[in-house]
């Protein structure tokens, strides 16, 4: 049987593409699917254009399938090569001029970045809830709906109106099997009452959220067409934690937009203070090919952006671990996902995201459990399961 390989880069919407993609090829059996390159007879690289170094990988690795491909023909077995996702709408044809090992440019049918991907889309929510229930029943314990807007969200609801996030949070929630509901990436301008009291009153809504910010200026926001201030995005933060003190924040920033001072950037340092976010993301900010930014004639110096970002990164860290801090001796829940670092270890991931690694045993994958954080490492926390957990799991093990 033929062999497929596809590589994702980027968001969690090409990562759902990517494997919808695998499952449109291997359900008829046309293609097996194989995690060795090497073995391939159909290579997809899914690919990403946020920035220009993320599109510039898609090239280096086609650089590198260049003599894959050589070598397959040598053998007399036939390599076709495909590029999807976003590069792959920007460039478009561009691609296979640059890189002619290229088969085959897909172009995307769904919604990402407005660029490359056109429009966002809303599913209709009983398709939404067929999908779920379909995971679920099939040991799924948590969903995550994705969206670039996903709290734009507007599908069509069972009675036929029009459904906001907050109520298909609502409907899920209901599905029987599924423990924990997640979804991302939110805008703070779209954050309405119903996601609110989503929050408030859905045990399986996770106590996290994404929520980009990308500059705590008013001028670089305006100058972003972020259509949201500084100030409506502190009070969404603080209408979500009335509701739901626990709430953990996480957020994405750009630094050195084209005419970013050092005032606004100060703005930026402030808005990490006033919200003390668990985790973000931060980048110098790319110019990217037809965006009205890259026009402009204000680009910011790289050592400028340069600088910027570490005392950025600076502050996210600081926050980050104070926050990990204040999980130790906690009692968090954990999801089980896999083995550990080490034999006789799960690593698992807590309400608010951060992966756990607690000596468990593998009749626990796809379990939650209350575990007690014990110690943090740098990118996770450690644990040890409670003692009345640890007891049921030695019952069920000797069969008690
Ligand atoms: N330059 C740098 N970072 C960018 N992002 C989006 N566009 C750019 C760009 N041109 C960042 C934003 C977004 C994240 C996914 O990528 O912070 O939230």
């Amino acid at each position: 049987m033929r062999k497929l390989h596809v590589k994702s880069y980027g968001c969690q919407m090409n990562v759902y593409d990517a494997n919808r993609m695998t499952d449109l090829l291997t359900s008829d059996s046309s293609y097996v699917e194989t995690g060795a390159l090497e073995e391939a007879d159909l290579v997809i690289l899914n690919t990403c254009h946020i920035r220009e170094k993320a599109a510039e990988k898609v090239y280096s690795e086609l650089g590198r399938i260049r003599q894959l491909k050589r070598e397959a023909t040598r053998a007399g077995r036939h390599l076709i090569v495909a590029v999807a996702g976003c590069v792959a709408q920007a460039e478009g044809e561009e691609i296979v001029r640059r890189a002619p090992v290229v088969d085959v440019v897909v172009f995307c049918t769904f919604c990402v970045v407005p660029y490359t991907r056109g429009a966002e889309a809303s599913r209709p929510v009983a398709a939404i809830v067929a999908e779920v229930e379909n995971l679920a029943r099939a040991g799924v314990r948590e969903v995550t709906l994705i969206g670039q807007n996903v709290n734009a969200y507007h599908g069509r609801a069972e009675d036929g109106g029009q459904a906001t996030l907050g109520g298909l949070l609502n409907r899920l929630a209901d599905v029987a099997g599924v423990l924990r509901l997640r979804y991302t990436t939110s805008h703070p301008r779209d954050v309405d009452e119903d996601l609110v009291a989503a929050h408030r009153d859905l045990a399986v809504l996770m106590p996290q959220l994404h929520l980009p910010v990308q500059s705590g200026s008013d001028r670089v926001l305006a100058a972003m067409n972020r259509r949201h201030t500084r100030a409506e995005y502190l009070d969404v933060v603080a209408r979500l934690r009335t509701v739901r003190p626990d709430i953990a924040f996480t957020s994405d920033f750009i630094v050195g937009f084209p005419g970013e001072t050092e005032e606004d950037f100060i703005d930026t340092l402030r808005i990490v203070e006033d919200v003390g976010f668990a985790g973000a993301f931060s980048f110098k900010y790319s110019p990217r090919p037809g965006t009205p930014a890259a026009e402009r004639g204000d680009q910011i110096a790289d050592e400028v952006k340069r600088e910027r970002l570490a005392r950025l990164q600076e502050r996210i860290d600081h926050h980050q671990r104070a926050f990990n801090r204040s999980c130790a001796g906690r009692k968090l829940e954990v999801l089980f996902e896999k083995p550990g670092r080490i034999a006789g270890q799960l690593v698992g991931r807590s309400a608010y995201l951060q992966p756990v690694q607690v000596m468990a045993p593998t009749s626990l994958i796809g379990q939650i459990a209350t575990v007690r954080i014990t110690d943090l490492g740098s990118n996770s926390l450690f644990g040890e399961l409670e003692r009345a957990e640890a007891r049921d799991q030695a019952l069920a093990g000797t069969g008690g």
